[in-house]
């Protein structure tokens, strides 16, 4: 495996217009064609699939993507809500820094385009949120502009195509990548669209990161990685993501049908999100709850970063606790337990708070 930026380059260069005019072709058979985002080159649409499939699978996406539209079928609409109902229309999907920046982008739309998305990556790319390959799949989709993306997928496919073996760790390297990817992008315009989503599909089904399906890829026989006998090994990346771990104790207090919840900050993780209250050992559960709960299976909550084990205690506040806890205001006053509120399942289940997945699956069984 080689690492040489201008060998690199040569090598896709020589690959032009071969490389991309086969994967247009292959796209247009074999490819995907039949998600709702691939049926419109309005930005808006597009912006908020690429923005959602960010981290999420498409088929997790899908009914998200239909919900949102509904409720909001333009960018202005989406800028004149509140974040608040953003939110909860994101509950879910998971990484919200996303919905606060879907909003902050739609605001920014309205305010500083006149309502309308512009119309190439450079200023794309000064929107909140939008970062170089999410402002180059929506100029390449919309615009047909003349400009690769650079996602996973697409590291992977591409340093296995050409046979990089530079560590994408190392800046250099990832930018050597870049560069030859921007070499290889179709002669025409009018290809962007089928190349762009070529990358994709490719990525997301033959060229896979685990045992790659070579024999039906389009690019079988230009393969360098295959060529040299295991393309699973690239690309390489040696500094991996530390994972760390986290445990929390989650305390569901139930009074009839309604739940104790507390928002949470407006920073950090979950940040303006409505959350069981929330301690960082057992023994500060058990001392701002010092009456009987049922201790319930714990959950694993991964994300990128982090696996997050949450424990969960619950108990009814009834009659039977009612000398303990008399009414709604002792508890409001009890600062332990958080500034929070009761919430009636019926409307958790009318989606009427954000909650972050795991107390959505605890408290909906959704
Ligand atoms: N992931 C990111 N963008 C996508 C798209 N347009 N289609 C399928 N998966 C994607």
């Amino acid at each position: 495996m080689q690492a040489d930026a201008a060998a690199l380059m040569g090598r896709a260069r020589q690959l032009h217009p071969d490389l991309p005019d086969r994967l247009v072709a292959w796209q247009r058979t074999q490819g995907r064609h039949h998600l709702p985002w691939q049926q419109t080159r309005d930005p808006y649409r597009v912006w908020l699939s690429e923005i959602m499939l960010q981290q999420t699978q498409v088929s997790t996406v899908l009914g998200y993507y239909e919900r949102f539209l509904a409720r909001f079928p333009s960018v202005v609409d989406l800028a004149n809500a509140e974040l608040d109902e953003v939110l909860s229309l994101w509950s879910g999907l998971g990484y919200y820094s996303r919905a606060r920046n879907l909003h902050r982008c739609a605001q920014a739309v309205r305010d500083d385009h006149g309502g309308s998305f512009p119309g190439d990556a450079t200023r794309l790319q000064q929107l909140p949120g939008i970062g170089p390959s999410t402002a180059a799949a929506i100029a390449a989709f919309c615009f047909g502009e003349r400009i690769s993306i650079m996602d996973g997928n697409v590291r992977r496919v591409l340093s296995r195509v050409l046979g990089w073996g530079g560590d994408l760790s190392v800046r250099s390297h990832e930018r050597a990548l870049t560069d030859a990817a921007q070499a290889l992008v179709p002669a025409r315009s009018a290809d962007m669209v089928p190349y762009t989503q070529g990358l994709m599909d490719l990525g997301a089904t033959l060229c896979t990161p685990r045992k790659p399906a070579c024999l039906t890829c389009p690019w079988s026989d230009l393969c360098e990685g295959r060529k040299q006998g295991e393309p699973e090994r690239l690309p390489v990346k040696t500094k991996k993501l530390k994972r760390s771990q986290r445990e929390s104790w989650c305390l569901w207090l139930q009074k009839d049908d309604a739940v104790w919840l507390v928002q949470r900050p407006h920073t950090g993780i979950w940040s303006g999100l409505w959350t069981l209250p929330m301690f960082a050992t057992e023994s500060a559960l058990w001392a701002a709850w010092p009456h009987p709960a049922e201790v319930q299976p714990p959950l694993t909550h991964v994300l990128t970063h982090l696996d997050w084990r949450l424990h969960l205690a619950r108990a009814q506040v009834s009659a039977a606790s009612e000398g303990l806890l008399s009414d709604v205001m002792s508890l409001v006053s009890e600062p332990r337990l958080g500034d929070g509120q009761w919430v009636s399942l019926a409307a958790l289940e009318r989606g009427e708070k954000a909650l972050p997945k795991p107390f959505q699956r605890w408290l909906i069984g959704d």
